[in-house]
């Protein structure tokens, strides 16, 4: 079998050969998503693409806001997810509350913080916001201690802004 045309970005890249994977994740997502309307078809595809091209994203996925204050999981990649989150646990719940990005490098350190899996060291967590609503979060999830910088944060933010426009 021939090695994969990109592996995946290992823990520990540095920035430059993590916005070069970043990069060429967005422009995959906006090829894959060119022609689709379905929030769920979006949501599955941009997880995949993500899970697959980080070493470090271990657990990789959406929670929906189906009440108010209220997530419920959406599309995932990884081992089974908490199936709903108030806003007012976890650092989903943070991030959904505060519509702001947590970064947590110790989720040990972040109080109320659930743990789905145990052998999660580090989180971030990314707000979609649309219309002044709390669409959904985007929940990456690391096994490795802080894996998750500055670099990480632009890029999901980026591209989590995008897809509240298009599908808030
Ligand atoms: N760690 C998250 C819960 C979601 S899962 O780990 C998939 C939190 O505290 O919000």
């Amino acid at each position: 079998m021939s090695a994969p045309l990109h592996p995946p970005i290992p823990f520990g890249a540095s920035s430059d050969a993590k916005t070069e994977a970043y990069e060429r994740v967005a422009l995959s997502i906006d090829a894959l998503l060119e022609d689709e309307n379905d929030w769920v078809a979006a949501m599955s595809t941009v997880v995949c693409e993500l899970h697959h091209a980080f070493g470090y994203f271990h657990w990789t996925g959406f929670y929906r806001t189906i009440a108010p204050e209220l997530l419920a999981v959406g599309p995932y990649q990884g081992g089974h997810g908490c199936l709903r989150i108030p806003f007012a646990k976890g650092v989903c719940g943070a991030a959904a509350r505060t519509r702001e990005t947590q970064l947590v490098p110790d989720v040990e350190a972040f109080p109320g913080h659930i743990a789905c899996s145990s052998s999660t060291r580090s989180e971030i967590v990314v707000p979609l916001v649309a219309d002044d609503r709390v669409l959904a979060v985007l929940d990456v999830d690391s096994d490795d201690p802080a894996a998750f910088d500055e670099t990480d944060r632009r890029h999901l933010e980026a591209l989590c802004q995008k897809l509240a426009a298009r599908y808030g």
